[in-house]
């Protein structure tokens, strides 16, 4: 099903290049890394070198992507952009390495997803600017040691957790990047909305990034949405009323939620007493996949306090109690 408030890339976002910041003085947000990598993006220019590596991780949606393209720019570089999935074979990134450009960059998005037998080409490369090609076959087969330009990689990741601790140790430069808080996102909206030329007002921008989960894609999504509304129901013009009618209809919350949500929710309180109750019964229950509902739904919900992760099940919290009670879009409450 496709989902509005999905943070991950999907169908909807192809064009989202156009969206995106070029120079860390365009990227909203983020302040804390943003100083840091501003400086040492400046000291290695200084000793013309490249930048030390780098691992971006952090939730779906919150400019890991965006980033290493900014700091290509900022560098004065070239990005060469991959990612753990779309390398099947060692040789195929002994490839991508000896073929870099000095102090370019290789972007390596989802690296949590690169097998243990590719990783292990990253080693030398990234310590010692080294890569082992085998030549031949069999008992003949020989080893050679070829030098590589100096580069950098950029690895992103949303689970840092799952990273080979080899691996995440040849990181020089290790960030998270956090949730957006409601002003960032209204400045991102804003931004967006003057790029695709739509005409919004501050209350409206508030209004969406409000129920943005925290994150650019889902903003920049909803913008696009609340436009076509606009566009089609009235003449074009976001005000605060075509935001909010214009989110209603789409059935996203004041804070955020989406039917499933709501359903999740409903189903703990209403049907199991607000819990402990365990993920596959309130997966039996709404008829969601359990790991949907684990990747996808509830990582928001525990971030914001509506849920709470205990030893014996999922519990409800009284934010949730009262959210869900005052909810006007009632959802399923069989
Ligand atoms: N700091 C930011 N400022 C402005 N827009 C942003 C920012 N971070 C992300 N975005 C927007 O959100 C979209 C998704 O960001 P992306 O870098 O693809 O996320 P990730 O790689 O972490 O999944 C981008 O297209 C961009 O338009
Ligand atoms: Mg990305």
């Amino acid at each position: 099903m496709e989902r509005l408030l999905d943070a991950k890339l999907s169908i909807e976002d192809l064009n989202e290049e156009s969206l995106r910041p070029r120079t860390l003085d365009e990227y909203i947000g983020q302040q804390k890394v943003k100083e840091k990598i501003r400086i040492f993006i400046e000291a290695a220019k200084k000793r013309k070198e490249p930048l030390d590596h780098v691992l971006l991780y952090g939730p779906p949606g919150l400019g890991k992507t965006t980033l290493a393209n900014v700091i290509a720019h900022e560098m004065g570089v070239d990005i060469k952009v991959t990612s753990g999935p779309a390398i099947e074979k060692a040789g195929d990134l002994v490839a991508i390495l000896t073929n870099i450009g000095e102090n370019n960059i290789l972007f390596i998005d989802e690296i949590h997803r690169l097998n243990r037998t590719i990783e292990e080409v990253l080693y030398p490369a990234m310590e010692d600017l080294k890569v082992d090609i085998v030549i031949g076959k069999g008992p003949s087969a020989k080893t050679i040691r070829l030098s590589i330009p100096p580069f950098t990689l950029i690895g992103a990741t949303t689970r840092a957790g799952l990273l080979s601790s080899p691996l995440r140790n040849r990181f020089g430069i290790i960030e998270r990047l956090d949730y957006y808080t409601i002003e960032e996102l209204s400045q991102i909206i804003k931004r967006s909305a003057s790029i695709l030329k739509c005409d919004i007002d501050d209350r409206a921008c508030i209004e969406i990034a409000k129920r943005s989960r925290g994150t650019p894609r889902v903003a920049n999504r909803l913008l696009k949405r609340i436009r076509d509304f606009a566009m089609v129901k009235y003449d074009g013009i976001i005000t605060y009323e075509v935001a909010v009618e214009g989110l209603e209809m789409f059935e996203v919350d004041e804070l955020g939620l989406d039917i499933v949500d709501r359903n999740i929710l409903e189903a703990i309180i209403y049907k199991f007493g607000g819990g402990p109750v365990g993920l596959s019964t309130i997966a039996a229950a709404i008829g969601e996949d359990e790991g949907t509902i684990e990747d996808i739904y509830e990582p928001y919900l525990i971030q914001e306090g509506f849920l709470v992760k205990t030893a014996r099940g999922r519990v409800a919290t009284q934010k949730a109690i009262t959210h869900i009670a005052k909810s006007k879009f009632g959802g399923d409450k069989r």
